[in-house]
């Protein structure tokens, strides 16, 4: 027999139980009860950090054709890209323009690991009037190399395949090159800064300064606008790896790094927490210096990348997190920015001044996979 104290229990175990399953279930049902939502009502907003100080006037160009001479920095829009996903990339890069590129005038590199067509070359011309370049990926910065066990590999993909892992059978090829070799590419030696865009995102606010301007005079590496956790699945072992780097490189970690982004005990665990780097604004120097460099190579000596299902989000986000000094690493909050399944959505006086068309209530910010607060805490 129960008594009524347990009975009571039992009831209230059950129903936390239904909230937890629905507010994974139903994004709505999430948004509307998340405890940390009604938290911060309690507390207010957690204290912070340097992306609330409005950017400050120098990096804003008005309308005028004057001012087309202005400043630069040494930047480039990066796009990498299939041929059958013409359509994709020109929404996206249509609103980049229309928000943005219309004033400022960044070029373009296109890459791919097989020739565009004269077809996706003149369609992405018609749309801007800022150089646009086409290049091919080398084939041993693409393909799997051979010191791969495939056997193994194979196995891996089709182990993700069977569990349902959301992308476990693809992409291996491309998370590696966006890890560890775009930035070698021969068409982007000459730059030092870029942003990365991918096919049908959706850019819901004007963009009125230059982003990469402020990343040059602040001495920033690292942009983002989302930070979520990562499916764990695909990383069993990365953090190990990580953890072996560092007892064997010791000096290549900063000190005034975001380990507490990555950990919440001082590198014995992982977060899961990543900056989800489909949309990247940073530092090309900083993938191509010593640290960084020394990082990837270590990684991809373990075959991570193949025998499990290793990104480049995890990659770069624990590499910037620990070669550079936090401040180092921005939240771009005015950039209203949409990647399936997620969005960020400038709130408040942010999303007035930028215009923005998104609905503030579906931002990912403080849901219960971002990884935002974690970010914010860097700087409490
Ligand atoms: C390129 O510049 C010309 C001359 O200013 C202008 O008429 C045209 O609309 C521009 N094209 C695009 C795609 O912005
Ligand atoms: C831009 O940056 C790259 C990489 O650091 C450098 O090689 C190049 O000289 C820079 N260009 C200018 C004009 O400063």
């Amino acid at each position: 027999m129960m008594t009524p104290m347990r009975y009571i229990l039992l009831v209230l175990g059950v129903i936390i139980s239904i909230h937890y399953i629905m507010s994974f279930t139903y994004e709505e049902y999430g948004k509307a009860t998340f405890i940390s939502n009604i938290a911060e009502k309690w507390t207010g907003p957690k204290s912070n950090p340097l992306y609330k100080i409005p950017v400050p006037d120098e990096y804003c160009k008005p309308d005028s054709p004057m001012h087309l001479q202005d400043r630069k920095a040494n930047a480039s829009i990066v796009v990498l890209v299939r041929n059958s996903e013409l359509w994709g990339i020109m929404s996206s890069m249509k609103q980049l323009e229309d928000r943005f590129n219309r004033k400022f005038q960044y070029p373009y590199v296109f890459l791919n690991d097989e020739p565009f067509t004269q077809s996706f070359q003149d369609h992405i011309r018609a749309l801007t009037n800022a150089t646009v370049e086409f290049g091919l990926i080398p084939s041993d910065h693409w393909h799997q190399p051979s010191w791969i066990d495939e056997e193994r590999a194979s196995k891996s993909r089709d182990d993700m395949v069977k569990n349902d892992v959301i992308y476990g059978g693809r992409y291996r090829n491309m998370c590696r090159f966006n890890s560890g070799f775009f930035y070698r590419h021969e068409l982007l030696q000459k730059y030092r800064y870029y942003w990365r865009v991918e096919p049908d995102i959706q850019l819901f606010c004007d963009v009125d300064y230059d982003p990469f301007l402020m990343m040059q005079d602040q001495k920033k590496v690292y942009g983002f606008t989302i930070a979520i956790s990562e499916i764990p699945a695909t990383i069993p072992t990365l953090w190990d790896v990580v953890k072996s780097f560092i007892d064997a490189n010791p000096d290549s970690v900063t000190p005034g790094n975001a380990m507490e982004f990555l950990s919440d005990d001082g590198g014995e665990s992982y977060s899961l927490c990543h900056f989800w780097s489909n949309f990247e604004i940073a530092d090309l120097d900083f993938w191509r210096g010593e640290a960084y460099s020394k990082f990837f190579e270590y990684l991809d000596e373990q075959g991570g990348f193949y025998y499990e299902r290793w990104g480049d989000a995890p990659v770069h986000s624990i590499g910037a997190a620990l070669f550079a000094k936090k401040e180092q690493i921005h939240f771009f909050n005015d950039i209203g920015y949409q990647h399936d399944p997620f969005e960020h959505c400038p709130q408040g006086d942010v999303h007035t001044k930028g215009k923005c068309w998104c609905d503030p209530d579906e931002s990912v910010d403080y849901q219960i996979y971002s990884c935002l607060d974690r970010y914010d805490k860097l700087f409490s």
